[in-house]
C-alpha cells in the first residue's frame, strides 16, 4: 500500500473500536450474548442516513443465495443487513485492518459470521476473480480514492455478466473547494472529490449500462439538520457514528452539511447493469 493509503487508513483509525462498542452496549443495558443487529445499526453504517438509506437502496433486489461484494465496507453493517434481510452471501473489503477486524467480531456478536466475510485490501486491486459477484455495492468510499479509473474498472471486472453495480456517494457539483475536516478526510490531501460525470464516463467505457439515479441531497440535508440539533440538545449518543468520527464529529458533519446546502457537493445513489 502506498503512503496515501496509509494516511487514509490512519484517518479512519479508531483504537479498540470493538471494545468501546461492547462497553457502550453494556452501558445501554444490553446483554452481550443477546445483541441483535438492530442494537448496533446506528454505529455500523458509516454514511449519510445510515441503516435507513441502505434498506431503501436494497429494496426490491432479488439476492437470495447471491454473492454480494461491498467495496470499502467499513465495519460491515451494510453486509450484515444484506445477508440477514436478503439471504445473500456478503463479502466486504476495506483498507482499514482495524475496521475489517471489527467487522468480523461484530458479525460473530450478532450470529452472522457464516453469511458474511471480510477481507483487508485495496478497492483498486481487488483480490477476487473476474465475474465473481452478482451485486457490487459501494457507499461513501470513492472520495478517498485518487485513481477513479482503477476503482470502477475493478468493480466492473469482478461483476458477473448481467450483475448490478449499486452506489450511494458524495460527488462534487461544481469546482468550488469545500472546508475540512470532512467525515472521510481530515485534510484535502486524502480527499479526491469528483463530479458524477467522471464515474459515468468510466463505467460507460467499461460497457456498463445506467439503470437509474436518485438525487439524495435533500434527504441528507434534513437528516444532518436533525442529527446536529439532537447532538446540541442531548450530546453524543452512546452508540452512534461519533464512536467512529471522534471528537471532531460535529465539525465534520457541520462542514458536510454546509457543502451540501451551498450546492458544492451532492449526494447521489444509482445503479448500473453489466
Ligand atoms: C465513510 S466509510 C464508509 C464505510 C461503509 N461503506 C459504510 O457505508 O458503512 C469509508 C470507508 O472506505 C474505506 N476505504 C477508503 N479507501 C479505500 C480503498 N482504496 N480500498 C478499500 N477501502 C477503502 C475506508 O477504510 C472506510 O472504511
Amino acid at each position: 500500500m502506498n503512503n496515501l493509503s496509509n494516511e487514509v487508513e490512519e484517518h479512519y483509525h479508531s483504537p479498540d473500536l470493538f471494545g468501546r462498542i461492547l462497553a457502550n452496549l453494556k452501558a445501554a443495558g444490553i446483554a452481550l450474548d443477546e445483541v441483535r443487529r438492530s442494537d448496533i445499526s446506528a454505529v455500523d453504517e458509516f454514511h449519510v442516513r445510515g441503516a435507513e438509506v441502505s434498506k431503501e437502496l436494497a429494496a426490491g433486489l432479488q439476492l437470495k443465495d447471491k454473492q454480494v461484494l461491498d467495496v470499502g465496507c467499513g465495519i460491515g453493517g451494510p453486509c450484515r443487513m444484506l445477508a440477514d434481510e436478503f439471504g445473500c452471501r456478503a463479502t466486504g473489503i476495506d483498507l482499514s485492518e482495524e475496521f475489517v477486524r471489527t467487522a468480523k467480531m461484530l458479525s460473530e456478536l450478532v450470529g452472522l459470521e457464516d453469511q458474511t466475510s471480510f477481507v483487508h485490501g485495496d478497492a483498486t486491486n481487488l483480490p477476487f476473480a473476474d465475474r465473481s459477484f452478482d451485486l457490487v455495492w459501494t457507499q461513501h468510499v470513492q472520495m478517498n480514492v485518487e485513481d477513479k479509473t482503477k476503482f470502477y474498472k475493478e468493480i466492473t471486472r469482478v461483476l458477473k455478466d448481467g450483475g448490478t453495480f449499486l452506489y450511494y456517494d458524495i460527488f462534487k457539483k461544481g469546482d468550488e473547494e469545500v472546508n475540512y475536516p470532512m467525515p472521510w478526510a481530515s485534510q484535502p490531501k486524502i480527499s479526491f472529490l469528483a463530479k458524477v460525470s467522471v464515474m459515468e464516463n468510466i463505467l460507460g467505457d467499461q460497457g456498463l449500462r445506467k439503470v437509474q439515479t436518485t438525487d439524495q441531497t435533500e434527504k441528507g440535508i434534513l437528516f444532518f439538520e436533525k442529527l446536529l440539533a439532537n447532538l446540541a440538545a442531548s450530546g453524543p449518543p452512546k452508540l452512534g457514528l461519533n464512536l467512529l468520527m471522534g471528537t471532531s464529529t460535529k465539525l465534520k458533519l457541520g462542514n458536510l452539511l454546509k457543502a451540501l446546502k451551498e450546492e458544492k457537493l451532492i449526494l447521489q445513489s444509482g445503479s448500473y447493469r453489466k
